[in-house]
């Protein structure tokens, strides 16, 4: 059994989740947490390393029933089913407490200190504001290959113990966010969702997925799909400019990673005349969210006027998917609205899509439920345009 920390957009990292670990198990699901049973660590160790919606994720060691006295318990768990034999001498290590428990962090600072002494140990916590332990202090720690991450779960009369084997790589992600030259006033995709975006649709079982971003800009998807090693990336952009300076990155990457590449000047309305649609396994693009609107100057007028432009090339680019029968995977972002604290939905372009493409519901037979429209939502609480994510099919 496997327990995957859940990042703030819980409903995006579960989607991804399944989307990666198809048909398997889904033992227990909250806004916080996900555990899915029946699947090998391997493949988990396998694929987690491209899980952007996944913060960490451990492994069970131990459950057994909770009595009265939880400190107990717990001394119980470091005394007998903890295999100390495997540690070296100097003990670095922290305890994470999730859930129904009144016991404080100090409490079991000193029940797990003593038990480790007691097998002439010299325990070390690394730690010092008492709270549940941070992606970077584990990676800083190396707390993952000590395997002494360790994680206490009380849920009703249970208590699960489990380590950390996996933490989100949080260095390379703020890297690829941070390395990228871009203009504040232009939409770029976090690459963080760029990554989630692929993810919706991909089990990880087709190797080499071929990906093709239609309005690139700054190539923030096809740089997520090199990364995770796919061999072949498409891209084009209406502007000369977008596709030079989209290049500049290209050139970084080609220093570290090995793929064939095209890239084409296009207006994406007419993307029927694009000649390598057939061997395209997943189209996953963001184009404008238009204006980027604050508190003072959003209005209905604004955004009506930003959706008018939006749906006249979202007319024509679906039209013309269709019209060279494109039967392949669309994942594609569009913008909401918050204004005056009500969510504002592109609903005109919920009919362009429907007209000739199934959505597919990102998030069936769950505990959590997608939109009504099926679609899973982005919020930066700094922005008041938002996204809402669609994964579409050919009718
Ligand atoms: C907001 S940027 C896309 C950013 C991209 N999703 C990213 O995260 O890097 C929109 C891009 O669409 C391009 N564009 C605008 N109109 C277009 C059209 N009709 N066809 C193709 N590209 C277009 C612009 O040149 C710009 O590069």
């Amino acid at each position: 059994m496997f327990w995957f920390e859940l990042w703030r957009e819980f409903k995006l990292s579960i989607a991804e989740i399944l989307s990666a670990f198809k048909n398997k198990e889904v033992f227990f699901v909250n806004k916080k947490i996900l555990i899915l049973s029946w699947i090998s660590k391997d493949e988990i160790l396998e694929k987690s390393k491209f899980l952007w919606g996944t913060i960490k994720i451990f492994e069970i060691l131990w459950s057994k029933n909770t009595s009265e006295n939880h400190k107990k318990d717990i001394e119980e768990i470091f005394l007998n089913d903890f295999w100390i034999e495997k540690y070296i001498w100097k003990f670095n290590y922290w305890v994470n407490i999730f859930w129904n428990t009144s016991l404080k962090t100090d409490d079991l600072l000193k029940v797990s200190k003593n038990a480790v002494k007691s097998f002439w140990l010299n325990p070390r916590f690394l730690n010092h504001d008492k709270k549940n332990l941070s992606s970077i202090v584990i990676i800083k720690e190396a707390l993952i290959k000590k395997e002494t991450d360790f994680n206490f779960l009380f849920v009703e009369d249970k208590l699960f113990f489990w380590k950390t084997i996996f933490v989100q790589d949080i260095y390379s992600y703020s890297n690829r966010d941070y390395s990228k030259s871009r203009d504040m006033n232009v939409w770029m995709l976090p690459p963080k969702l760029a990554q989630m975006m692929i993810n919706l649709w991909n089990n990880f079982l087709k190797k080499d997925l071929v990906i093709y971003d239609p309005f690139v800009w700054l190539w923030t998807v096809l740089i997520e799909s090199v990364y995770m090693w796919n061999k072949l990336v498409f891209w084009s952009d209406k502007s000369e400019s977008m596709v030079s300076s989209s290049t500049k990155n290209l050139e970084k990457l080609l220093k570290n990673f090995k793929f064939d590449f095209k890239i084409i000047k296009q207006n994406a309305k007419y993307i029927n005349e694009v000649d390598f649609l057939d061997k395209v396994d997943l189209i996953v693009s963001e184009w404008f969210l238009w204006e980027i609107m604050t508190k003072n100057n959003i209005s209905i007028e604004r955004i009506d006027r930003s959706k008018k432009i939006l749906i006249d090339l979202y007319i024509s680019f679906f039209e013309n998917l269709k019209k060279v029968n494109y039967k392949n995977n669309i994942v594609i972002s569009f913008p909401f609205w918050d204004i005056k604290w009500k969510y504002l939905f592109f609903d005109e372009v919920y009919d362009i899509i429907k007209k000739d493409f199934l959505v597919i519901n990102l998030l069936e037979n769950n505990t959590f439920q997608s939109t009504k429209e099926w679609s899973l939502l982005y919020k930066r609480d700094s922005q008041l345009v938002w996204r809402e994510i669609f994964l579409l099919k050919l009718k």
